[in-house]
């Protein structure tokens, strides 16, 4: 069993989601983000990413400079790019054993942290293990999708970093980061 005070790496959860906690249709994002996509790829570049096998289908192709772990059921199940495993337990022993090996190869772009990177069925696996969430909030009027968990909100701090106002096409946005408190 996973224990987060023995986790040999800690592990980040990175969210975007509605003032409803939706992060999706299951098939896919509700929204386009330019800006968040690039803070997305910033803070993770460098990281193992752990994502569920409905988040993979829905990217639909490895995100580089990074370890994709996908966790399915499926004993059969493949894609080129990534790293597939069959429980939490091993997406976080293949992130640790990625961490070990690409630091020593190059220790300018390797980050020692593993991302959350969702679906839902993955943060409600995961979310107990992060002390840390970058979160994106998304102003985007839906009700019903894939949820966020709740959050105990007493038990986080919240920076605000950035707010973004709407354009054109893009919601207004703005980015926090959520440390856990207690
Ligand atoms: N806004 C955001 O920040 C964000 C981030 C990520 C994803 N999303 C969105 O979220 C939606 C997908 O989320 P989702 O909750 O439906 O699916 P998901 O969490 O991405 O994937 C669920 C799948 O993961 C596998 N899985 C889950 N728990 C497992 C376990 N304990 N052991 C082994 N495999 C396990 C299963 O795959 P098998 O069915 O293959 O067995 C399951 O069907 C999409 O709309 C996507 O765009 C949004």
């Amino acid at each position: 069993m996973i224990t987060k005070n023995k986790l040999k790496n800690p592990i980040f959860c990175i969210v975007a989601m509605n003032e409803n906690r939706i992060i999706g249709d299951g098939k896919k994002l509700l929204w386009h983000l330019p800006g968040d996509l690039k803070r997305l790829k910033k803070i993770t570049m460098g990281s193992p990413l752990i994502m569920g096998r409905k988040t993979w289908d829905s990217i639909g192709r490895p995100l580089p400079g990074r370890a994709n772990i996908v966790l399915t059921n499926s004993i059969s199940w493949r894609a080129e790019g990534a790293i597939v495993v069959n429980s939490f337990e091993d997406a976080i022993f293949r992130a640790d054993q990625w961490i070990d090996l690409n630091w020593k190869i190059d220790q300018k772009i390797v980050q020692k942290k593993i991302f959350l990177f969702g679906g839902a069925e993955i943060y409600k696996i995961g979310l107990k293990y992060c002390d840390n969430i970058e979160m994106t909030k998304v102003n985007f009027n839906l009700k019903a999708g894939i949820k966020f968990p709740k959050l105990n909100e007493t038990d986080w701090e919240k920076t605000k970093l950035q707010h973004n106002l709407a354009t054109n096409d893009v919601p207004e946005h703005s980015f926090w980061h959520y440390r856990r408190i207690v």
